[in-house]
């Protein structure tokens, strides 16, 4: 039986389907979304109103932070500021270091194969002068720690890493990374850790970043909530003008509810990684594996230094949106590339980037799983993809 039941009955959506799609977005835990209704509902004060609502607010934003901080092994809550997701941190994080930098002559490093929200981010600052060099990565899509060391200047001020790349599932050596950047005391170190949290062991002290990014939908939380680990003494200078909120970084009533329902989600999905990751890693294997043996399918999430629940591949000569169109048919739900990407019709620039011919990048499908996710569902999607790759269309040559 194919089992993944998600409460959607309200929206009129499908009772039954194969959601494999949670590197777009997760559906929200049940008991996160109580969370966010009582918070919402009992404790709705402005945690900056100084009477007794407020204070009861801001006991809870600080109770949430410090939750944060403990699983993720950080000093301080007061380290974590709160944003409106992965795309505000590392906009506040990229923009608000170089900016509150205010040096004259800054060089800027990241790499190849980042979310929009951070290449576009150093796009714009290119646009505005400031110059950044996109390190590139090998054929399996990592970036080698000696290629950072390499691109580094003497007026280098700012390297940015993703941690664990949303397209291929690649985890680059953030920790290397880090270290060499320490090496230079100008040099802040940002890292996106928006796929990373709850798939990975992470210890942010031990990665030795200064910035690090995250986004609560990604694991169960709600949505238009995120934190940005900003470590002690980074100077950031905030995005936007106002009350001053979040240690003066983030102006904006802070979203409490969200922040609790957070701390929350962080703390289930971290007991899931713990205790049902071989499930994970089985079902994974077993999409690989059936994959490889179908002809026409290249799979471009490497075997090594990757999580399980990013696979990657394409069906040459067939498109990628046509294949999702045609899985969603029989209610599979997977993507081309990124969410934010995949309805323009641009193909990856981490799949490009790691050396994939436009030619195949156009068949990319991307298969993200979650702890929910089952064998059953696994086998029903292979055997929905075989009778796809029949019956769907190939893509015309030229
Ligand atoms: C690696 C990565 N960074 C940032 C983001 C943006 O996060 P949000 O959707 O919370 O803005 C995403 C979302 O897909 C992502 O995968």
């Amino acid at each position: 039986m194919i089992g993944y039941i998600v409460a959607i009955d309200e929206i009129g959506g499908s009772e039954l389907m194969v959601y494999f799609d949670n590197s777009a977005t997760t559906p929200p835990h049940q008991d996160v979304v109580q969370s966010f209704l009582t918070t919402s509902t009992r404790y709705f004060g402005n945690p900056s109103s100084l009477h007794k609502l407020g204070g009861e607010a801001e006991k809870l934003l600080h109770e949430a932070k410090r939750q944060v901080a403990r699983l993720l092994h950080t000093d301080k809550p007061s380290e974590w500021i709160l944003t409106s997701g992965g795309t505000e941190g590392n906009n506040l994080a990229i923009k608000g270091a170089v900016y509150g930098a205010k040096r004259e002559e800054q060089h800027l490093i990241t790499t190849t194969i980042e979310h929009p929200s951070v290449s576009e981010t150093f796009r714009q600052l290119e646009e505005k002068g400031f110059d950044v060099t996109y390190v590139d990565v090998d054929e399996d899509g990592f970036v080698r720690p000696e290629a950072i060391e390499e691109a580094i200047r003497p007026h280098t001020t700012f390297v940015s890493v993703i941690h664990v790349n949303n397209e291929i599932g690649t985890v680059q050596p953030v920790k290397k990374i880090a270290q060499l950047c320490k090496g230079y005391r100008r040099i802040t170190f940002h890292s996106d850790g928006v796929q990373a949290i709850g798939k990975v062991p992470i210890d942010i002290t031990d990665l030795g970043v200064d910035l690090y990014t995250t986004s609560a939908h990604k694991f169960k939380g709600m949505k238009g909530t995120g934190m940005l680990y900003c470590k002690e003494g980074i100077l950031l200078s905030p995005l936007f003008a106002g009350g001053q909120q979040e240690g003066t970084f983030r102006s904006g009533t802070q979203n409490v509810p969200g922040a609790v329902a957070m701390a929350k989600a962080l703390r289930l999905v971290e007991e899931k990684r713990q205790n049902v990751y071989s499930d994970l890693h089985e079902i994974s294997s077993y999409i690989r594996e059936k994959l490889s043996k179908i002809s026409d399918i290249v799979i471009h999430s490497p075997s090594k230094q990757v999580v399980p629940h990013i696979l990657n591949f394409s069906v040459v000569g067939k498109k990628g949106e046509v294949l999702v169109h045609a899985l969603e048919e029989a209610d599979i739900y997977v993507s081309t590339t990124s969410a934010c990407s995949s309805k323009k019709s641009s193909l990856s620039e981490t799949l490009l980037a790691k050396g994939v011919s436009p030619e195949v990048a156009k068949g990319a499908l991307r298969v993200s799983l979650s702890y929910e996710n089952t064998l059953e569902e696994a086998q029903y999607f292979i055997e929905e993809l075989h009778r796809v790759i029949q019956t769907v269309q190939s893509v015309k040559r030229k």
